[in-house]
């Protein structure tokens, strides 16, 4: 029996509604009988009244075979209404049991019980827990679990201690979104742990025959997340086995799951042969991030859904600062600002403005956002600023403490440090509630001996917030002298009010370096001067106000350049040369000051200088721009490449890494001046997979394909490298190929639109060419809509995931806004999922 009635697509769930269930269900054992077509799963909960009114339990796809509550069986089929099962009366105390029948092998969705490369496993964040059986499918409700796999296969994984082969006891209360099950044929790579609480722990990296040579560093990221949550956090894990699972078809990165994270592979997997730096660096901080779940998500999880970013944001900051405590700390920081600009000022921006924390959503999915996660992360950042680390520490051992077991809100995790900071904060409580980025504007004054500074702050109207109050906003900053002494060191002003002052005695005028450490999450206007940003540039003792000076200059140079045509000055190249050839500096932070704007980018600054962006114009800028860079460098760029050349054998650490870094920024400048020489040189000598993509892209930027065909005989058996080859052809490609590119791409037998990692290869690259997706003929909208019109019907998550490249619509000029709007039409007319269709009527609604 399939469901009659899909959910209603106007069922909006608010925060404001959120009620407590009336019963409890305090322990969870299920029965699986697996098969690909017909799998049995038997549920037996046992439950407790906590409350008055009906027990209401979610359920989607399952054929419902029985229904008993103490043994008694219930006219299942009158209590069953599209994806709810209304119990009207229950005793006080109860047995429900159920058995239904899922076919894992139809699953496309990638959500509940699948099948991945005749793997099984699932996914249950958010609400995939009632695509296997009826349940209460909601976080605040926690069961100790017990499970039985009944299957023909070598492995069954299971959350918590192994109990029995194929059986699984989990002793920790938790939601259903961290249930797991995993069966197959899978090999493991195995180490051990000692916790600090004598604990032994077997650790298990779970894959596919023939991928167990590249799981070494997913067990060491795993091994040193451990070691760090205990040093730093104070947490200790807490059974006595963690399994990992790398899986193929997966719609996110990883996932949590207690005692048995399940991995997207290409964020476990890892060979010097096969991946990159930036693939290693991803590996280590998702498996720090699934592990540091253990206590901020899953010992402690969230409430309702709304509180996501209690678990998410909280975690992402954890392993930022995991990242900095691993690597280089200032290239960690200005990694984060990159993608905080590029991905959550870019949603704040747009339709998709949200809260933090979301008042309201149709499909929760679509909230798993840079809201939540990044954003969510600076807010957590700057609550440190504010009360200072050893209230933070106390405040966050308090949090451990009081609500261990619990599901919790924002209100209860502020509360902590309220109580161990004694500081209202009322109005900080605002970052979660108020959507949009803060515009803050400073302006100086000398005179007397006295500087003083003037600051004024605004949030700007968003998707149903229009008015906004002030946000109390910590502004790091120090003083330089004209010739870069440090006059003052970092300190921090709070703007409470929509403007603010201060004054400070210094003898001569001052070069303010403000916002330190990107210490607020904030758009700032400090009308600063190409001469103090040169100082800045040269000088500042804050690595990361030092980058963004000089992103300052170059943003403002491209800017320029696109919206009115202006030469690139020999100020700003010496500027860049100086940086390119400093000695002192880390070459990974070379790499990042001498990298440019990112075409996003570029489109977001021309707009806001008052002129429509012109997709080709920002390209052609950009590409005369590491010309000139180029150019001004000279015979320093290849004598720089050969001082990057770093040691063998291959080590993904942050130094070498840094290295291979700059060397590639330094070879796509050079491809600027030989049209690819050095880069087929570059390829044929690279001995990693690093210093092989960076050539790669450099010759398709080229315009020189060839080497694609050679690549592909070298690699074709290799999924996760051949992800990279699809990808990289796409967002290398020349605007007027990319789509054309891509078509031919989609035909091809190895395209498999139902892998995730394959999809966003082709599709997401796409909408990633911004001058190849916003094609003045409006065929990168027509390809990418028609792509995720048949996504929906099998993968609405991912389908919605990908449809936010329709957001920035209000940015272009009349035609492409118009060809944007009938994309997002079509998608309104041809979207059967609740997913695509919130994404699109948010898009679409103004
Ligand atoms: N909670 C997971 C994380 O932060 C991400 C996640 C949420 C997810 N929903 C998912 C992963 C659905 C896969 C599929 O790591
Ligand atoms: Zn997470």
């Amino acid at each position: 029996m399939r469901d009659a009635a899909p959910a209603s697509p106007s069922e909006t769930v608010y925060l404001k509604d959120y009620a407590p269930p009336p019963v409890a269900v305090r322990h969870v054992a299920l029965r699986f009988r697996l098969d690909p077509e017909a799998t049995r799963v038997v549920a037996r909960l046992d439950c407790e009244r906590t409350g008055d009114g009906p027990m209401v339990l979610d359920g989607e796809g399952l054929k419902t075979l029985r229904v008993e509550i103490d043994g008694a069986a219930l006219p299942f089929a009158d209590l069953i209404d599209g994806h709810r099962m209304t119990i009207p009366e229950t005793p006080d105390r109860f047995v429900l049991e159920t058995e239904v029948e899922i076919a894992p092998v139809r699953n496309k969705a990638l959500s509940g019980l699948y099948m991945s490369n005749g793997m099984y496993c699932t996914q249950c964040e958010a609400e995939g827990f009632r695509r296997i059986t009826w349940m209460l499918d909601r976080p605040d409700v926690m069961a100790t679990y017990d499970v039985e796999i009944e299957a023909d296969l070598p492995v069954r994984l299971s959350n918590g201690d192994e109990a029995g082969p194929g059986r699984w006891h989990d002793p920790w209360p938790k939601p259903t979104y961290l249930f797991a099950l995993v069966a197959g044929n899978l090999v493991a790579t195995s180490d051990r742990f000692t916790t600090m609480e004598g604990r032994d722990v077997a650790l298990n990296v779970w894959v596919r025959p023939g991928d167990e040579g590249r799981t070494g560093f997913a067990m060491d990221a795993l091994k040193r997340s451990m070691l760090w949550d205990e040093r730093v956090w104070g947490r200790a894990y807490d059974l006595s086995v963690f399994n990992v699972v790398a899986v193929d078809d997966f719609n996110m990165g990883a996932m949590e799951n207690k005692g048995l994270n399940v991995f997207n592979a290409s964020y476990v997997l890892a060979s010097p042969e096969t991946a990159t730096d930036t693939d290693y660096a991803f590996v280590e901080r998702i498996v720090a991030h699934e592990y540091f779940h253990n206590w901020t998500g899953n010992r402690i999880t969230c409430r309702d859904w709304f509180q996501l970013c209690l678990k998410e944001g909280l975690t992402v900051y954890r392993d930022q600062q995991f990242m900095a405590d691993t690597r280089s700390a200032p290239v960690q920081r200005i990694g984060e600002v990159l993608t905080l600009r590029a991905r959550q000022f870019r949603e704040d921006a747009g339709p998709l403005a949200h809260p933090v924390r979301p008042e309201s959503f149709v499909e929760i999915n679509n909230f798993y956002t840079a809201t939540v996660y990044e954003k969510g992360a600076e807010v957590i950042r700057m609550l440190r600023v504010l009360v200072g680390d050893a209230a933070f520490e106390r405040g966050a051992q308090l949090y451990f403490e009081r609500h261990d077991g619990e599901a919790c809100t924002i209100e209860d995790w502020l509360a902590c440090f309220e109580e161990a900071s004694g500081r209202d904060l009322a109005q900080f409580a605002l970052w979660y509630s108020q959507a949009g980025t803060p515009r803050v504007t400073v302006r100086e004054s000398f005179a007397d001996g006295t500087y003083r500074l003037e600051f004024g702050q605004a949030v700007p109207p968003t998707p149903g917030q229009t008015e906004k109050r002030p946000m109390v906003i910590p502004l790091a900053f120090g003083l330089l002298s004209e010739d870069g002494r440090e006059i003052a060191p970092t300190q921090v002003f709070e703007l409470t009010e929509a403007t603010g002052s201060l004054e400070i005695a210094v003898a001569e005028r001052p070069v303010p370096s403000m916002l330190r450490g990107f210490s607020a999450p904030v758009i700032l206007d400090a009308g600063q001067s190409d001469a103090d940003r040169l100082v800045l540039l040269a000088h500042d003792t804050d690595p990361f106000a030092r980058w963004e000076a000089g992103r300052a200059l170059s943003k403002d140079r491209l800017v320029r350049h696109a919206a009115e045509g202006r030469a690139f000055d020999a100020g700003w190249l010496d500027a860049m040369h100086r940086v390119a050839t400093d000695a002192e500096a880390d070459p990974a932070f070379r790499a990042l000051a001498l990298s440019l704007p990112s075409e996003d980018d570029l489109a977001q600054a021309v707009h806001e200088a008052g002129v429509v962006p012109d997709p080709d114009r920002i390209r052609a800028t950009r590409e005369a721009a590491q010309r000139a860079l180029a150019e001004r460098l000279g015979d320093d760029l290849d004598a720089l490449r050969a001082a990057c050349r770093v040691k063998v054998p291959y080590s993904p650490d942050a130094a070498d890494a840094g290295r291979r870094s700059l060397a590639g920024v330094l070879l796509r400048l050079r491809t600027r001046l030989d049209g690819g020489e050095a880069a087929r040189v570059a390829y044929a000598e690279a001995d990693n997979m690093t210093d092989r993509m960076a050539a790669f892209a450099c010759l398709l930027e080229a315009g020189d394909p060839s080497v694609a065909a050679a690549f592909e005989a070298d690699w074709r058996h290799d999924r996760l490298v051949m992800d990279k080859w699809f990808s990289a052809q796409v967002s290398h490609a020349a605007p007027d190929v990319a789509v054309a590119v891509a078509e031919t791409l989609i035909r091809r037998p190895d395209f498999d639109p139902s892998n995730p990692n394959r999809f966003r290869a082709v599709i997401g690259a796409l909408a990633g060419n911004m001058a190849g997706f916003h094609r003045a003929d409006g065929s990168g909208y027509r390809f990418v809509a028609e792509r995720l019109v048949e996504m929906d019907a099998t993968n609405p998550q991912m389908a919605a995931r990908l449809s936010s490249a329709f957001s920035t619509r209000a940015l272009w000029d009349a035609d492409r806004q118009a060809m944007m709007r009938d994309a997002l039409e079509q998608l309104a007319r041809e979207a059967g999922s609740r997913d695509l269709r919130e994404m699109v009527g948010r898009m679409l609604a103004d």
